[in-house]
């Protein structure tokens, strides 16, 4: 609903992930794997992993500093930050944290939760708040430390993740340049990917149960979940384009979460999207959950490859399972 005639720009971009890389052959040592089988199944080389000494919330406020200096903004401009996370610091949030860190004095700030469909459904919430004329200036973060959550043991799904945070300004601007969206959610699949709270029951009295349990690691059907992205992501790209009025000719850049180099090139050639319009970088990064559409756009922005004005497909996917594209052109000139 755009009933203020009030429209969005995407004004600034950030990153930060952490310093330890560990690589293909790192894991070959942890688990009985290869360099071959994981570059080969999934394009990955390395990832990086926070150490015990790196908070979420440090690398969610770095990206989010460097977005609001890309943006020619102060930390006290901004009016509310919103933390896409699934791993945050604390069950209670973490925003309120980066608020802090990064001095936005003036912001209201929450978590979103949408695993690593999280920065596009936070992109799409962002934007509701711009469009009733509640806030102009929006921070929006999407930071995963998966790395905290992976069973070390599994060779199926430890060789997928990594950490990092990225970050971009959403402002109130004259034209509107988010062209059209769509989200999706599906719970009767949630048992394909999830990273879920097991009960252990505590007896408080002789009528009165308590449940004290703690975090599994992340379980994941890897062949349900590539089945999943590789049909619902370019209906739901399909979908966000017809909102748009537009074909996917039209598409500068195909910007998909980066959870497996297989997926991203089945989407393109779904959506007729030559490989050349793909970014990807989970090479170097491997799947860093809301973290990863956000890195990987800041990364094209800075190296010059993504231009103002260009035309953005985004689309995020994963645990909820959830689902969701965003049409956007890049930058507010
Ligand atoms: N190294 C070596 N072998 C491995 C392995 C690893 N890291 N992980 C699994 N294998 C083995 C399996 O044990 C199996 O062996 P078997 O045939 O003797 O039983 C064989 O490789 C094939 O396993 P399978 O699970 O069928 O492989 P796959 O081709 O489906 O690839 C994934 C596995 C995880 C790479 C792939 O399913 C995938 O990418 N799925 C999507 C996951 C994803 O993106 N999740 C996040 C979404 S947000």
């Amino acid at each position: 609903m755009k009933n203020l005639g009030l429209g969005i720009a995407i004004a600034g971009s950030g990153s930060a992930t952490p310093t330890q890389v560990l690589s293909n052959d790192d894991l070959s040592r942890i688990v009985d794997t290869s360099d071959e089988w994981i570059s080969s199944r999934t394009g990955i080389k390395n990832r990086r992993i926070a150490s015990n000494e790196e908070s979420l919330a440090d690398l969610a406020a770095r990206a989010g500093q460097n977005a609001i200096a890309a943006a020619g903004l102060a930390a006290d401009d901004i009016d509310l930050i919103i933390l896409a996370t699934s791993t945050s610091d604390d069950l209670f949030g973490t925003a309120a944290r980066v608020q802090h860190l990064i001095g936005a004095t003036q912001a209201a700030a929450f978590d979103l939760t949408a695993a690593c469909s999280g920065f596009v459904f936070g992109l799409v919430t962002a934007s509701q708040f711009i469009y009733t004329g509640a806030y102009r200036n929006i921070l929006l973060i999407g930071a995963d430390i998966l790395s905290r959550w992976v069973d070390w043991n599994d060779r199926a799904t430890c060789i997928l993740f990594g950490d990092g945070a990225g970050a971009v300004v959403l402002q109130a601007s004259d034209r509107d340049r988010l062209l059209g969206f769509a989200l999706s959610s599906d719970g009767s699949q949630n048992q394909e990917l999830n990273l879920a709270y097991q009960a252990q029951p505590n007896p408080l009295t002789d009528n009165i149960t308590t449940s004290t349990g703690g975090y599994q690691a992340i379980t994941m059907n890897g062949r349900e979940v590539y089945r999943f992205a590789v049909a619902k992501v370019p209906d739901i790209i399909s979908k966000a384009l017809f909102r748009a009025n537009l074909e996917a000719s039209a598409i500068d850049w195909l910007l998909l979460h980066q959870a497996n180099q297989r997926i991203l090139d089945a989407v393109a050639s779904r959506l007729d999207i030559p490989s050349e319009k793909t970014i990807s970088n989970l090479a170097n990064y491997g799947n860093t959950s809301a973290a990863s559409i956000p890195i990987a756009l800041d990364e094209a922005v800075r190296s010059g490859k993504i231009k103002p004005g260009d035309t953005i497909a985004a689309s995020g996917f994963g645990a909820g399972l959830t689902w969701g594209a965003a049409i956007f052109q890049w930058g507010k000139e």
